[in-house]
């Protein structure tokens, strides 16, 4: 149980003796400013009409019936009827080792199922920087909502049907260099790809036309060449998924739903929600129905017969309803597919199988990255994997300086998880819906807001455990020296940081907080001896220690970035 949770109970039990009827109260939060104690309840004024006095009166019985509790040290009431709870110290020492005693740190456990659909790239191309936010920032909010029990289902949604493949059948005729196939599977389907973009005439766009119908129709052998064309695919994005370690439960593409479309299009007409427009088939919108909404409506079917993106995501929709009933379906995408997000959720709505939230957009702004930020940029695309290669090999150079004394196999693993770590952090560091420009030399900084620092200040709480042989306890301890109590009551804010985090989606917040944590552990460690310390106040100092680097560990985890024992 997280202290706020004890601290909730300690008030709803003045409450019930008050006398004034059942009333659940909200619970108490961390205050901002530490004059003001540690936590903060408003339940006064919720009170005030049941007990019918002013909530400042409310809030004065209260205090006086909790005055006597040992947890606290004492209970003032602020402004108009706040209650100002000023914690022992005794009690945060102990409420620590309590949160720390705990697997989810604190953390309340939910239940229900959540699906996550994210990082989705279309498929015969490489995965670009153009990918990497709703890889990074999908991962982050689905280790958070697994720690938060939810049971997470991470589907990866491909983009792995329509008119491009009619284009590589094409292409792959007519352009093919099987031993560049051979050697690089990917760069080449990348290659004849571009060509025919760049050089294919009137008769082969309209071959392409033909091998994509063939295509849908279920022709032997253009199935044949689109089933090896995501195998290839697959391969290149699953070797950059073990490298920042993601993995997901599903990868249904688009084209799972590919026989669904038509009859769910024809459900949709029966029903009433769809209308024929021209020919076409397009579930319209009034301005009720959402922001924007009133002059778009959303194709589901055109002239031609074809299915669309927007009437794959409605198939995809009710898939995932019926196969796991989750309470909340999540799609990280860029802020440029908004329109369509909310054109398909507002449709699924009109046909009643959700409710207002359960699905959410949760759209990023771009990512750039300065001119002169890649030392080899080949094209001009940058791929995910150049990216990733860079940001590492300028890690090595850091780590080569800041580690020398460590082997030289230790060094490359830590530039790997640096590298990795500092990118990812770079992304997730910032408020989701603003625009992000990688900065190297401020990403892999040693100082700052960034992953090489939160993963120092770990390393260094484990170096000091080493040193000093510690059994990485956190025992119940009372903190005395301020910048003790400042660190323990920093440590005990993560439930309800991780909290705020987990409900808006963003993960930024959580991020704020560890760097706050690794600040306060500098804080604390320079004015402090940790090893050198006896009895309570050794206690205190190498709880602080364990609880800290937990914390951390668990933050950067939660993240998606390594933790290393040391750097
Ligand atoms: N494949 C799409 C793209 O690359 C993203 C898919 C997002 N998910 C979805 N259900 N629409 O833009």
């Amino acid at each position: 149980m997280a202290l706020s949770d004890t601290l909730t109970a300690l008030v709803q039990e003045a409450v019930d003796a008050a006398g004034w009827g059942e009333v659940r109260i909200d619970p108490v939060q961390p205050t901002r400013n530490p004059e003001h104690g540690e936590y903060q309840s408003n339940c006064a004024f919720r009170l005030s009409k049941v007990a019918r006095m002013k909530p400042r009166d409310a809030a004065q019985k209260l205090a006086e019936s909790m005055s006597e509790h040992p947890a606290l040290e004492r209970v003032e009431i602020a402004g108009p009827g706040f209650l100002n709870l000023h914690v022992a110290a005794s009690a945060l020492g102990a409420g620590l080792a309590e949160q720390c005693a705990d697997e989810h740190l604190g953390v309340g456990q939910r239940e229900g199922c959540v699906v996550i659909d994210y990082s989705s790239p279309n498929v015969a191309k490489r995965m670009h920087v153009g990918h990497l936010r709703s890889t990074v920032i999908g991962a982050a909010l689905d280790r958070m909502h697994r720690f938060a029990g939810f049971e997470v289902v991470a589907d990866n949604h491909i983009g792995d049907w329509g008119t491009q493949f009619g284009k590589l059948i094409v292409a792959w005729d007519a352009w093919l260099d099987e031993a560049g196939f051979e050697a690089d599977p990917i760069g080449e389907l990348e290659r004849i790809y571009v060509k025919f973009a760049q050089d294919a005439d009137d008769a082969m766009n309209a071959q392409a036309r033909v091998e994509t119908a063939r295509l849908q129709a279920g022709d032997e052998r253009n199935l044949g060449l689109w089933k090896r064309f995501i195998d290839v695919s697959m391969k290149e994005f699953e070797g950059l998924y073990d490298r920042m370690d993601i993995r997901f439960d599903v990868t249904y593409g688009e084209s799972h739903y590919n026989d669904a479309l038509q009859p769910l299009v024809d459900d949709i007409l029966a029903k009433g929600v769809a209308e024929e427009s021209k020919g076409a088939i397009v579930v319209p919108f009034t301005k009720k129905d959402g922001k924007g909404l009133g002059d778009t409506p959303l194709l589901i079917r055109k002239a031609d017969g074809a299915a669309l993106y927007g009437t794959t995501d409605l198939a995809t929709v009710r898939f995932r309803l019926d196969e796991w009933a989750p309470v909340k379906m999540l799609y990280v995408t860029d802020t440029r597919q908004q329109l369509h997000f909310r054109q398909f959720f507002a449709a699924s709505k009109k046909l009643g199988w959700v409710s207002d939230g359960m699905l959410e957009h949760v759209w990023f702004g771009l990512l750039s990255l300065p001119e002169g930020a890649m030392s080899s940029r080949k094209g001009n695309v940058i791929r995910l994997k150049d990216l990733l290669d860079e940001a590492v090999s300028r890690a090595r150079a850091v780590v080569d300086h800041s580690s020398s004394h460590l082997p030289e196999e230790e060094r490359a693993a830590i530039a790997e998880a640096v590298g990795i770590g500092a990118v990812r952090y770079a992304d997730l560091s910032q408020n989701p819906q603003s625009n992000v420009t990688f900065e190297w030399d401020r990403m892999l900084a040693m100082d700052g807001n960034t992953a090489p620092f939160l993963m120092y200040s770990l390393a260094r709480c484990r170096s000091i455990q080493r040193k000093g042989e510690l059994s990485g306890e956190v025992a119940a301890f009372t903190p005395v020296e301020p910048l003790e109590r400042e660190l323990t009551k920093m440590l005990l804010k993560f439930p309800e940081v991780f909290d705020t985090a987990l409900s808006s989606y963003r993960p930024n917040m959580l991020c704020d907080y560890l760097f706050q944590v690794a600040k306060a552990l500098n804080r604390f460690y320079a004015e402090h001896r940790v090893l050198d310390a006896e009895g309570d106040t050794r206690v205190c100092r190498t709880s602080l220690v364990e609880a800290t680097a937990r914390t951390l560990e668990q933050g950067l985890g939660l993240l998606g970035i390594r933790a290393l024992e040391r750097m």
